[in-house]
C-alpha cells in the first residue's frame, strides 16, 4: 500500500484518533523507517503526533523526514544547542493522549524497564501519564533472550501494552519473530486502545483495594499481605477507559498513575466501610478488592503495651461490618458490583455462596493454590464467576487480569441492556 493510501481507515472509527495527541517515540533500529509510514497514518487520520527519537534512532531516519511528516520539530535532545532552550519531557508526557514507542530496541525496552533516564525518548515514557504502547523490533535471540523477556515482563507489569513482534525475515536476514509490527496493525491496535478509551466515559466506579490495618496500640496492629495491586490496576484500568474513579484505599505502598483517579486513604475496616457507604451508592460501578480484615481489636489500647506487664496475654476481637454486604444492600437498578474470593478450599462453592449472600453481580476468584496468584504478587490467575455462568483465565499481570475483568464487567452490562456512557 502507498503512503496515500489507507481505505480500510474511511470507517466511522478513524474519527476515534482524530485531534488526539500522540507522542511517537523512536529508537534505533532498522525497522525505525516504518515510523515514517505509521506516523503519516496517524496524521492522515486527524492525531496530532509529536515525535521523540533516541540518537540513535537518527542514525536510521532523518529528522527532517519526520517533521515534514507530522508538521512539528523532532524532539531528541535536552536541550536545542543553539538557543539554549530545554525540551520538558513533563510537559511532553501530560500533553500526550498516548505514547507509542515503535520501533522500540532491546536497549531501550531495557531502560524503560529500569527507569534509566538517559535520553528524552525514557524521560518522557517516564513522565507519560497516559497510555504506554511499545513495538519492539530485534533480532530473533535478541527477542527470546531472558533478560529482553524479563524487561517486557516488567513493562507489562507496569501496564505498558506490548504490541508483539511478528515473524519474518529480520535485518540480519535470519527468519524468526523479531519484526516490528506492521504499521497498520500498529495503528489498529491504537484505534482500538481508543475505543475502548471512551467506553466508561460517563461512569463512575468506586473501588476498594489494598489490607486494612486493625489497631492494637500504637505501634502494632492485625493486618495481611494484600499489596493493593489488584485494586489499583482496576482503577488504573477504569480510568483508562474514561471512568470517574474513586480508590479507596487501604494502607499500601503503592502510588496512582492517573490523576484522574480521586483517592482515599484509610487504615481501618471501619474507616473504610463509613468512606465506601457514600461512595459506593453514588457510583455505577463497584468493586471491592480490599482485603479486609474480618475482626478488629474490641479496644485499641492508648499507650504501648508493656512486655514486663504481661506473662502472656490476649486479645478481645469483635467482627468488623462486611461492607460489601452492606453497599450492596440499597443498590439503586442498574447498578453492578463485583466481589473477589480468595480461597484455599471449596472453591467454586464459596465464591457462589459468597455472591448470593453479598447481593454481589460478580465474583472474581483466585485461589491461594494456584502459583503466581493472590497477595503480593505482580500476576493473578482468575475465574470470573456470575450467575449464568464461569470462566476460567491463564495466569497474567495484574494489570492484563484488570482488564479481562472490565470487560466481563462491560459484557454484563450490555448483556442488560445497559449501554455504557448512557
Ligand atoms: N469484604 C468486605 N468487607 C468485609 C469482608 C469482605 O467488603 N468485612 C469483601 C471483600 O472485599 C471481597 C468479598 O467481600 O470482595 C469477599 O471477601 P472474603 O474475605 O473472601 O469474604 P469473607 O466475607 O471475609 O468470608 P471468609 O473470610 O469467611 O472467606
Amino acid at each position: 500500500m502507498s503512503l496515500h493510501e489507507a481505505p480500510e481507515y474511511s470507517d466511522i472509527k478513524v474519527f476515534q484518533v482524530k485531534g488526539k495527541h500522540i507522542v511517537l517515540g523512536i529508537s534505533g533500529g532498522i525497522a525505525a523507517y516504518k515510523s515514517a509510514h505509521l506516523l503519516r497514518l496517524l496524521v492522515k487520520q486527524g492525531a496530532e503526533v509529536q515525535v521523540v527519537i533516541t540518537p540513535n534512532g537518527k542514525e536510521f531516519i532523518t529528522p527532517v523526514t519526520l517533521s515534514s511528516l507530522s508538521g512539528k520539530p523532532v524532539v531528541s535532545e535536552f536541550f536545542t544547542a543553539n538557543t539554549g532552550e530545554w525540551h520538558s519531557h513533563v510537559d511532553l508526557g501530560l500533553w500526550a493522549d498516548l505514547m507509542v514507542i515503535a520501533p522500540a530496541t532491546a536497549s531501550t525496552i531495557a531502560k524503560m524497564a529500569n527507569g534509566v533516564a538517559d535520553n528524552m525518548l525514557v524521560t518522557t515514557y517516564l513522565s507519560a501519564k497516559e497510555h504506554v504502547m511499545v513495538a519492539p523490533a530485534m533480532d530473533l535471540d535478541m527477542w527470546a533472550h531472558p533478560s529482553t523477556q524479563r524487561n517486557v515482563a516488567t513493562l507489562r507489569a507496569d501496564g505498558v501494552e506490548i504490541i508483539e513482534p511478528a515473524e519474518g525475515e529480520l535485518a540480519s536476514h535470519l527468519v524468526g519473530r523479531g519484526r516490528m509490527e506492521e504499521p497498520e496493525n500498529i495503528v489498529k491496535r491504537i484505534r482500538e486502545y481508543f475505543n475502548r478509551s471512551e467506553s466508561m466515559t460517563g461512569l463512575r466506579v468506586a473501588i476498594t483495594a489494598g489490607p486494612t490495618y486493625e489497631r492494637i496500640d500504637p505501634v502494632r496492629f492485625i493486618g495481611n499481605y494484600s499489596s493493593g495491586k489488584m485494586g489499583f490496576a482496576l482503577a488504573e484500568e477504569c480510568s483508562a477507559r474514561g471512568a470517574e474513579v474513586t480508590l479507596i484505599a487501604g494502607p499500601v505502598a503503592i502510588e496512582t498513575r492517573s490523576p484522574r483517579i480521586r483517592r482515599i486513604d484509610v487504615e481501618s475496616a471501619q474507616e473504610m466501610h463509613n468512606v465506601a457507604l457514600g461512595e459506593f451508592a453514588a457510583s455505577d460501578i463497584g468493586i471491592f478488592s480490599a482485603a479486609v480484615a474480618d475482626y478488629r481489636p474490641l479496644k485499641a489500647e492508648s499507650s504501648k503495651i508493656k512486655r514486663e506487664h504481661n506473662d502472656g496475654m490476649s486479645i478481645e476481637l469483635v467482627r468488623n461490618p462486611d461492607i460489601a454486604f452492606d453497599c450492596t444492600r440499597s443498590r439503586r437498578p442498574g447498578q453492578v458490583f463485583v466481589g473477589f474470593a480468595l480461597e484455599t478450599d471449596d472453591e467454586m462453592a464459596n465464591a457462589a455462596s459468597k455472591l448470593e449472600r453479598k447481593g454481589l453481580d460478580m465474583i472474581v476468584l483466585n485461589s491461594l493454590r494456584d502459583k503466581g496468584a493472590g497477595f503480593r504478587t505482580d500476576t493473578n490467575k482468575v475465574t470470573i464467576v456470575t450467575a449464568t455462568g464461569e470462566a476460567a483465565y491463564p495466569l497474567k499481570t495484574k494489570r492484563e487480569v484488570a482488564a479481562d475483568i472490565v470487560d466481563a464487567i462491560e459484557n454484563l452490562m450490555g448483556a442488560r441492556g445497559e449501554s455504557c456512557g448512557d
